[in-house]
């Protein structure tokens, strides 16, 4: 049975609460200062803090892409079926950065400032991304339910 609509878009925002809270999370831990000594640690516990990260956000698109949210957004305004493809895609690029990021991080077997950097760049291009998406998909929320309940009456 589908989830119910008042239960989806309840989800979605809760889970973009909760993904804003790990980005912070991640940013401090990314741009924190590593000496030579702590960088091991610091990188298994990076790595394992992004993996965590990659899940939640899959999970998050499976909600968000089965849950019967973008369907929805199709069906009430079809204008919308650009905006849907376009935030698949991103879906699709955001999992392939992100792999990215945790492929440069593997390959960083020892300190090295000048990687790091590249690395810490990476991160706030990624999760730049991330926060143009989820907001384009708040507004899209907004109005999707918002017109959908103003059609019931
Ligand atoms: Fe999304
Ligand atoms: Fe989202």
């Amino acid at each position: 049975m589908p989830l119910k609509e008042s239960e989806i878009a309840a989800r979605i925002k809760e889970e973009h609460e909760r993904i804003k809270g790990e980005m912070k999370k991640i940013r401090t831990m990314t741009q924190a200062h590593v000496s030579r000594e702590g960088f091991a640690k610091w990188r298994l516990d990076l790595l394992w803090l992004l993996r965590d990260f990659k899940t939640g956000l899959q999970r998050h698109f499976d909600l968000e892409e089965e849950g019967g949210f973008m369907s929805e957004v199709v069906r009430i305004a079809p204008h919308n079926l650009d905006v849907v493809k376009k935030l698949e895609t991103e879906h699709r690029q955001m999992v392939i950065d992100l792999d990215g990021i945790l492929e440069d991080l593997k390959n960083l077997e020892e300190k090295d400032d000048l990687k790091l950097d590249k690395i810490r760049a990476r991160v706030g291009e990624f999760f730049a991304l991330i926060e143009s998406h989820e907001a384009e998909e708040g507004d899209l929320l907004e109005s999707t339910y918002l017109q959908d309940e103003g059609m019931a009456d």
